[in-house]
């Protein structure tokens, strides 16, 4: 009989594909199949050509990218001399995330259920099309697609005769099992925050703990925004960026939110465990040393202030010892509770730590060895680099926004990496941030003599920020910046830079400020203002054109510009910039 084996390797940006993939694993071993759930990345592709079964599960992000944890593999998938039948022994299916709101909805999953086809893969069946912006989440698609997922599975691979899938009444074995250290043991070296010497480049494995040299509001107090201008010291990291690139930060919880959770859970901060897989061939976490602190694990390792995921309710509501939680965690895994669930969790966006408060009976009995399955672990942020190393040599900068906004809960919510990073002090010491940078998705044209017109309300202006520091290092000039904030006296930052750049000749600076007059003025009506220079600069100089942030206003703008100053007609002028983009002299987040 066909050896019962199954792997899932998923690629996910937010955790939320790799969330589906877990739950596909559980599912897999209630059916008693061998299942491994790995990142793409982590899995040594070659070996693809001896995998009997393989669910894929794949998000689509920005622009119809793959995630991180899946790049090596899709380039190693699209090499043009992989032989055509060498998946013919493939049975596989592919589950993709993603959100019909943006261009290229399910890219990468439709791209690489097409691939494996190509290459001779069998489809079990055709590519599942999760949406965000389904009512009810991804979860409409996936549910039923599961179903028949696991018929197709069972009908293949039926379960050896005696034996019954394992019932939803029992609790699957945790991945990893914890296990304590005497008490007086000494307390093992905080790795994260220990300067690391750079043994290699430094990437989310390898991060380089950067000093934090100052944090500096640059909206005024007044002002309803906090945002802010950091400096990290990365001198002797090795690393390398250009304009456009992008910092990586993993973020920490606060010390009040881990003493809280602890409190609620039991726990002993100071107490030290190793881990030990459950099963062979299971990795351990690479970022958490051995052995660690509970503190450690909660400070750095659990993402205790996202919002929890379906899955969440589902394993707690094992733990549950009070009748009254254990049916409102069922419900809340339950395919007909989603819509509950949504308007207590998703709407509100009520974190893990306030969920907990709220099952008290159950958050004291969660047995340790499952907070890892349980809390999903802290992914890093990404920020735009807002310096040139040409004008800060050894130092990256930031212009971050602190998250913060109100939602029908009495406190605030708050975003955990820049309200972590806005908290950090400099003066207090040596403060650390682990970090590494990332290619991004603009690139600046290396031809000194194109123009670069550049719109970045906000702090959209961060890229563009390098940019103009790395041009203007080196001579440049033929810098346009169109730039839009609330008020001319709290939220113009780097209006002191900005402005002496265009005395010296180097930039030209549109400002549009929504607030300071009755009616709102955007960068939408200073692009239409000056649309014979945009039009000129465009057709004459070759110049290339960058949007930061989600504004449709201005990429309307634009097309305005082409259709009166370029005489085109409105499909004309879209064509046009379809056509820019393409050839990357025009680049953005945004279409629609
Ligand atoms: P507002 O908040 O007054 O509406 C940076 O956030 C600047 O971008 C602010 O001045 C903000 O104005 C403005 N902004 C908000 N929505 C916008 C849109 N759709 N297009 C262009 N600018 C916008």
């Amino acid at each position: 009989m066909a050896e019962r084996k199954i792997l899932v390797l998923f690629g996910s940006q937010t955790g939320n594909a790799e969330d589906t993939a877990e739950r596909i694993g559980r599912g897999a071993k209630r059916r008693r199949l061998d299942c491994r759930v790995e990142a793409l990345d982590s899995y040594d592709v070659a070996k693809l050509i001896n995998e009997p079964l393989v669910v894929f599960v794949c998000a689509t992000t920005g622009q119809g990218d793959p995630p991180d944890n899946m790049k090596m593999f899709w380039r190693f998938l699209f090499r043009k001399n992989l032989p055509p039948n060498s998946l013919c022994q493939l049975d596989y299916a592919v589950l993709g995330l993603g959100d019909s709101s943006y261009p290229k909805f399910n890219f990468v999953a439709k791209k690489l259920h097409k691939r494996v086809l190509q290459l001779g893969g069998n489809p079990l069946l055709p590519v599942a099309l999760g949406d965000d912006q389904h009512d009810l989440g991804a979860d409409a698609v996936i549910d039923p697609w599961l179903v028949a997922l696991w018929d197709k599975i069972l009908a293949l691979y039926p379960l050896t005769p005696g034996l019954d899938i394992i019932s939803q009444d029992v609790c699957l074995p945790p991945k990893y099992t914890l296990h304590y250290l005497a008490e007086d043991s000494t307390h093992p070296d905080d790795g994260l925050l220990q300067p690391t010497a750079p043994r290699t480049i430094a990437s989310e494995l390898h991060p380089f703990s950067a000093r934090v040299v100052s944090n500096q509001r640059v909206t005024a107090e007044s002002h309803f925004q906090d945002v802010r201008l950091i400096e990290f010291d990365v001198t002797g990291s090795g690393i390398t960026f250009s304009a456009g690139d992008v910092v990586m930060i993993q973020a920490q919880n606060c010390p009040e939110d881990v003493q809280q959770f602890c409190q609620l859970l039991r726990l002993d901060p100071d107490r030290q465990f190793v881990l030990k897989p459950t099963e062979s061939g299971t990795s351990l976490p690479a970022l958490l040393p051995q052995p660690c602190t509970i503190r450690h694990l909660v400070t750095h390792y659990l993402d205790i202030s996202c919002v929890p995921r379906r899955s969440f309710f589902e394993l707690l509501s094992y733990f549950a010892t009070n009748e009254l939680e254990r049916e409102k965690l069922q419900e809340f895994s339950s395919a007909g509770g989603q819509e509950e669930l949504y308007s207590y969790c998703n709407r509100p966006r009520r974190t893990t730590l306030e969920t907990l408060w709220d099952f008290p009976h159950t958050t004291c009995a969660i047995p340790p060895d499952y907070l890892l399955d349980l809390i999903p672990r802290i992914r890093p942020r990404a920020f735009s680099i807002a310096s040139s190393v040409l004008a800060h040599p050894d130092r990256i900068q930031i212009l971050m926004a602190v998250v913060r906004y109100k939602t029908r809960l009495s406190k605030p919510r708050r975003g955990l990496c820049s309200t972590w990073l806005a908290s950090l002090n400099p003066e207090q010491g040596d403060v650390r941030v682990p970090l590494w940078v990332k290619k991004g998705g603009m690139k600046f044209p290396a031809d000194p003599d194109i123009p670069v017109i550049m719109i970045g309300p906000g702090t959209g202006v961060a890229p563009f920020r390098a940019a103009i520091q790395e041009r203007v290092a080196q001579g440049r000039k033929g810098n346009y910046l169109f730039f839009g904030c609330r008020q001319k006296s709290k939220d113009f930052y780097c209006q002191v830079e900005w402005e002496e750049l265009v005395t010296k000749g180097f930039l030209t600076l549109f400002t549009a400020f929504s607030r300071d007059q009755e009616d709102k003025v955007y960068v939408q009506h200073r692009i239409r203002e000056n649309r014979r220079l945009v039009w000129e600069l465009l057709s004459s100089r070759n110049a290339h054109i960058y949007l930061a942030g989600n504004f449709p206003g201005a990429l309307q703008a634009l097309r305005s510009v082409l259709q009166l100053e370029g005489g085109l007609s409105p499909s004309e002028a879209e064509e046009h910039l379809r056509a820019l983009e393409r050839s990357q002299r025009f680049q953005s987040e945004t279409w629609s």
